[in-house]
Parts: structure tokens; sequence; C-alpha cells
């Protein structure tokens, strides 16, 4: 039965051999920018890419403010720290996501609390986050309080899985009725939009990624994206190793990191840049023949919310059971055709495994069911 998958797949993309889950295109001006960059001798964080790509993408998204880092983990972990978040706070976030949003919020000092995502978006789901405060917080000088830990619930940490929007402007509302922080894992959404606004922009402050996986890529790269101009001259100090501004001393005035984009990396940011809406579109044909084609077949395809424009990063489809799942996951890995689960939940990884979560009941069905097929922007730009 799913060899038909399987071939559907080979259709979208006939090119011989294995084929990838996320490949990038390296299709426009990539080897110019970077040879440029080479040329001028600023191979490091030093140059004037970093700045060119930050007001791009500043441009692009719609957001007052760009940092761009090193990685997407390290662009995470920034935004944690410039909201504030440290040694025994909470975090509220979901547990089906990549295993980098727990890391950066264990890297603060903070507790992760873990809370279920809804099915139709597989982001956070209001509905648990507004029953779970109702039930754990109370409102004190302190800020919002944990009354079962007696901590602190800083923020609310909601991903946009596979470039789908979660209800952003619900969780807001919440957050804002809470006193507590929204801050955006917007690792896999360059280019999802809700209502028009881009996905990063709803929160206080969001992170992305440009790892090679990514739609868009700057080889390993990352962004912290705020209209808050206090965050983002923070964010800058502590990714520049919190350097003092001076033409000639080695001035630090706190712990600070080496988490900037290097110059090379961002010449390559802003080749991709240049292409990303050619990409997006490319990635909706992709979305779209196997919406079609998943239309009269058990295995759900999972299509973008009502409102939103998804850049369906990852295409993925819910299979009716895990046997079923894991046989499919099986057939078509020993074909070349690279499928992969979903995300083992975080709240099941034994780092993660003493946090605090509320009811997982969404998680535990659907993370032994979801597989994300190849869905490189290649299948729809017929390269
Ligand atoms: C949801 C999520 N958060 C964070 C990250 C971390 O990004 P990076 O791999 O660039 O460090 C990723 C990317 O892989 C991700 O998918």
């Amino acid at each position: 039965m799913t060899d038909a998958i399987i071939k559907h797949i080979r259709e979208i993309f006939p090119q011989k051999g294995p084929i990838a889950l996320h490949e990038p295109v390296i299709g426009g001006a990539e080897k110019k920018h970077v040879l440029e960059a080479l040329d001028s001798g600023f191979v490091s964080t030093f140059g004037p890419n970093v700045a060119t790509f930050e007001k791009q993408l500043g441009g692009y998204i719609g957001a007052d403010h760009v940092v761009a880092m090193a990685s997407g983990t390290a662009a995470l972990h920034t935004c944690l720290m410039v909201a504030g978040i440290g040694v025994d706070d909470e975090v509220i976030t979901q547990s089906l996501t990549f295993v980098a949003t727990g890391n950066a919020i264990s890297y603060t000092g903070a507790h992760p609390v873990f809370l279920d995502v809804e099915a139709s978006s597989l982001g956070l789901c209001p509905k648990k986050l507004t029953a779970f405060l109702e039930q754990n917080a109370m409102r004190h000088p302190k800020g919002c309080l944990n009354k079962q830990t007696g901590r602190v619930l800083k923020a609310v940490l909601p991903m946009h899985t596979f470039g789908h929007a979660c209800k952003i402007q619900e969780l807001k509302a919440i957050c804002e009725a809470w006193g507590l922080l929204l801050i955006e894992d917007a690792a896999e959404a360059m280019g999802s939009r809700q209502g028009g606004k881009h996905l990063g922009t709803v929160g206080d402050i969001a992170a992305f990624s440009f790892n090679g996986n990514k739609i868009l890529t700057s080889g390993s790269g990352g962004a912290v994206v705020t209209n808050n101009a206090a965050f983002a001259a923070r964010a800058r100090h502590l990714s520049t190793t919190a350097k003092v501004a001076h033409s000639w001393a080695f001035i630090h005035d706190e712990i600070g990191y080496n988490y900037r984009m290097t110059n090379l990396n961002a010449a390559l940011g802003l080749a991709q840049l240049e292409q990303l809406d050619a990409f997006l579109e490319a990635k909706r044909r992709v979305a779209n023949s196997y919406k079609a084609f998943f239309e009269d077949r058990p295995e759900q395809f999972v299509e973008e919310p009502d409102g939103a424009q998804s850049n369906y990063w990852l295409n993925s489809i819910l299979f009716p059971t895990e046997p079923e799942r894991t046989a499919f996951l099986d057939s078509a890995n020993k074909q070349g055709v690279q499928v992969r689960p979903i995300w083992e939940p975080l709240h099941r990884l034994p780092m993660f495994s003493a946090c605090l979560t509320g009811p997982l009941d969404t998680t535990n069905d659907i993370a032994g069911r979801v597989v994300n097929l190849p869905s490189s922007a290649v299948g729809g730009l017929g390269i």
C-alpha cells in the first residue's frame, strides 16, 4: 500500500538516486558572494555582509531589529537571556519540538514546563495553556508564581512546527493576561505568515534558524528578531562577548558569548534571501502535490492552518497507527527515500524526564504517527 506513497515521492523528485528529506538549493549568487567575502579578507564576525543581511532580513520579515547569530540554538539561548530568564525560573514550552528548544531553556538554568500541542497546527495548545495556568499559577508581586513549585513562571515559548503557525495571537492574549513574556521559536518558520504578519513578529522576541536543512540557509546561522530596541541592543551585546565598544581596548562588562554570524555565512545567507520567494513558491507546489495525493488516502496530510500561509518547510502526514508508520519509515528509508519520524517528545528524553508537564494526550498520541516527507524546493523547481 505504502509503495504508492514512495512512487509519488519519486514523481515529485524525479532525480536518480537517494532522495533527501531537505536539501539546500544553491542556485543563485552564493558562490559569487562567498568568494567576494573571501577576497575581502573579512571571514569572521567583522565585515559588511552581516549588517546587510540583518537589514534585508528585517525588511523581509517586517521587524525593527535583527541580530544575526551563529545558529538558531544560539539565537534561542540569547532570546531567553535577553528576556531575563535565569536560574530557577520556569518557561512553558511544548514537549513536541526539536531538542534545541528545551536545551536553550536549560542553558539559562531555568526549568522547562512541557505542555501539549494541538493536533491541527502541531503548535502549543492555547486551551491547555490556559487550563495549566488556571490550575497552577497565581499572580504575585514577584510575577506569575507556580503554586506547585514556588518558582516564577517567566515566559511561554511556542514553536511553529514545520513552518505552520501555532495560534500565536491567542497565546499572546494569554501571556498578556498572566504577565508572561512570549518568545517564539520560529526556527522553522522563515517565510511563514499568519494574518499577513510574518511569524516571529507577534511575540516579544523570536529566534530563526538558517541551518543547512532550512528553507533559507547560511550554512549554519540564526537570528534574533524583535521590535524592542532594548532587547535587540542586549542581544547584540551578549552575543559579542559582552564587549564594551572601544576602538582598541578589551573591556567586557559581564559573561558574554561568541554567538554572532560570520561574514562568510552572511554572504551565503544574502544569496539565499534573493531566492527566498522562489523557494517558497516551489515548496508550495510540492505541498500541493502531496495534499492532492493524500486527499483520498488513510494518511492525513498536515495542512496550513486557517488564515495562515505556511512555508511548508517539512511536509508531514499522520498514519492511522504507529505500526503502519514504522513499517513505512523502514521501507522508504531502505529504498533511499529519506523520511523521518517527528522528534521524540522532550518529556521522554532522559535529561528532561523529571520536568513538570501538563496532560500530554495529543503529544503522546501523534508522536508515534507523524512522518516527515521529502520537502526540498528542488521538487517544485524542476531542477
Ligand atoms: C524548532 C527548532 N528550534 C531550534 C533549532 C535550532 O537551530 P540550529 O540547528 O540552527 O541551531 C531548530 C533547528 O534545527 C529547530 O527546528
